[in-house]
């Protein structure tokens, strides 16, 4: 088998699909690995040190019609799709919500479309949840970003100078990015609120040393996956209400509130920003996925009366040597585990829920309902 990995073809993502830390599962494989020229530029890797663990350089164009195995943390183009060998695959981050005709072309040209955001969230595919591993590093980039824009310190510091009040932190949204928000804003001293209609993180949230704030929105709850129910237009706006006081005293608010496959809730509006003390931050980590507050421009600092609302894309790319090395460990676990040695392939058993869950494309058929 050859497997290729691709370097991303949107400039503003540092990352790449493999490391030279977790390179050694792959080459374990016994396959030909071809890398595209450059991929390691964003996290200060040179081509040679692949070379030197005995990877082969390619251009784009080979990688991709030469292989058996693509890896990719970007979705590939339709041009790109079409010169792949039939019965190939694509194992990648694919952002399959926004690219159904390319899943299309993927069955027509009969080449297996691999999507990473669909890894079930089961435990023994943890290892595999890219989502998660780039969550966790976009919630401590959250943090680390709105503390440049404060023009207080966050902890507090008794000086001869004066006392300094730690800054407040106001989390939405407590799942994986909201987690590790919370944690690193605690680290740096500031003391952190958090809220999320799934009231099962409230022990989450304490066990942090955070305060969990409480909302009666009634019945909310979450899905077979861990994922939170829509609210209804009355619940948003009860929601926002009182959410608007917690905010009114904070000096950086970091909403993570998303829903799987739709748009991102708006949960802070105008009204919510006018009450906010100037100096103040509000970082939308949703803004890519249609934004939490009213405002938001991906890759902006939009400013309303003093309040600096800041949305960044691709936040895990911040610190993308540490999110390629979790991206790659979460490619080589899905590639290794489903490896059939004797056949030197793919086995796309449907059998097991990681693939069953994870394949959107086989053999020229859709196989996930929602893309049919
Ligand atoms: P997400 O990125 O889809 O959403 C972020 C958070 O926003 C969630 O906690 C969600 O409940 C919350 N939210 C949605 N609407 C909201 C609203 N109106 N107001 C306030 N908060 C709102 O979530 P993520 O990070 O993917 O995690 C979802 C769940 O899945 C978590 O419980 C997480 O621990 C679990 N999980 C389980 C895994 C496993 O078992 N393998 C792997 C990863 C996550």
């Amino acid at each position: 088998m050859i497997i290729s990995a691709l370097k991303s073809n949107d400039a503003s993502d540092h990352r790449s699909p493999i490391h030279i830390d977790t390179i050694s599962a792959l080459i374990e494989l016994d396959s030909k690995i071809l890398f595209e020229e450059g991929i390691g530029e964003g996290i200060y890797t040179s081509d040679k040190e692949f070379l030197d663990k005995g990877l082969k350089v390619a251009s784009r164009d080979e990688c991709i019609s030469s292989s058996d195995l693509v890896i990719t943390n970007q979705p590939l183009n339709e041009n790109e799709v079409s010169s792949m060998k039939s019965n190939s695959t694509i194992l990648g981050i694919v952002n399959p919500f926004a690219n159904q005709e390319l899943i299309n072309l993927c069955a027509a040209k009969k080449i297996n479309l691999v999507s990473m955001e669909f890894i079930p969230r089961i435990t023994r595919a943890q290892k595999m949840d890219v989502l998660s591993s780039q969550a966790n590093l976009a919630g401590y980039a959250a943090v680390i970003e709105s503390a440049k824009y404060l023009s207080t310190a966050l902890p507090m510091m008794m000086t001869a100078a004066g006392t300094l009040k730690p800054a407040r932190v106001f989390v939405i949204g407590v799942g994986v990015a909201g987690l590790q928000a919370i944690a690193t804003a605690k680290r740096l001293g500031a003391r952190v609120e958090a809220f999320d209609t799934r009231d099962v993180v409230e022990e989450q949230v304490n066990s942090l040393g955070a305060k969990f704030v409480k909302i009666d929105l009634g019945e909310t709850g979450e899905t077979d996956q861990g994922y939170a129910k829509e609210l209804s237009q009355e619940q948003i706006k009860k929601q926002k209400d009182l959410q608007s006081q917690v905010c009114a005293r904070s000096d950086i608010v970091i909403t993570t509130a998303q829903l799987f496959g739709r748009p991102a809730p708006q949960l802070i509006d105008k009204n919510t920003i006018d009450k906010m003390k100037p100096g103040s931050v509000i970082f939308d980590m949703a803004v890519e996925s249609g934004g939490n507050v009213e405002g938001s421009k991906v890759d902006e600092v939009v400013e309303i009366n003093g309040v600096k609302i800041i949305g960044v894309s691709n936040l895990a790319s911040r610190v993308a040597n540490h999110a390629s090395l979790a991206l790659s460990n979460n490619f080589n676990h899905w590639i290794c585990d489903f490896f059939d040695t004797e056949g030197n392939n793919i086995n796309f058993d449907f059998e097991d829920e990681i693939i069953n869950s994870s394949v959107i494309v086989h053999a020229g058929k859709i196989i996930n309902e929602r893309f049919q």
